[in-house]
């Protein structure tokens, strides 16, 4: 191998490296995780995919968003991928708690965290229910 071919080599051996130890690095603690923007949707409790949500403590996942049905006629709404690494949050009614279970972050009603490895608070939408119509918003 001569000079060229050395550096050659070794400068794509180094950028491996360098991407490697980037990806590696936001394993630790990036937020890979972005909530959707200008939500507007509409859930129909009478629609059959929506059932979950006519009774407490049940939810669904919808256009990136977590809809609970937090106490009788009660709703809340927060994205449902966690801030750490962007898994898939569940609700816990027990605990009353969104749940990652990827790493174990959890957080409150309103979306702030309450323990991580996440720290950044979910973007939580506003609710509004008429009859039988659940509208969550920005
Ligand atoms: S993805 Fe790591 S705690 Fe949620």
């Amino acid at each position: 191998m001569n000079r060229k071919d050395f550096l050659k080599k070794s400068f794509i051996g180094l950028t491996v490296l360098t991407a490697a130890g980037g990806a590696s690095a936001c394993l630790n603690g990036c937020s890979s995780s972005t909530a959707p923007a200008d939500i507007d949707f509409t859930l129909d409790l009478n629609d059959s995919a929506n059932a979950a949500l006519r009774s407490v403590g049940g939810s669904r996942n919808v256009n990136g968003v977590i809809v609970v049905c937090s106490s009788n006629g009660s709703y809340i709404a927060v994205q449902s991928n966690c801030t750490h690494e962007g898994a898939t949050l569940s609700w816990q009614q027990t605990n009353k708690r969104f749940y990652c279970p990827e790493h174990g972050a959890t957080f409150a009603q309103t979306g702030s965290v309450l323990g991580g490895p996440a720290k950044s608070n979910l973007v939580s939408y506003n609710v509004t229910v008429n009859g039988t119509l659940i509208r969550v918003t920005s």
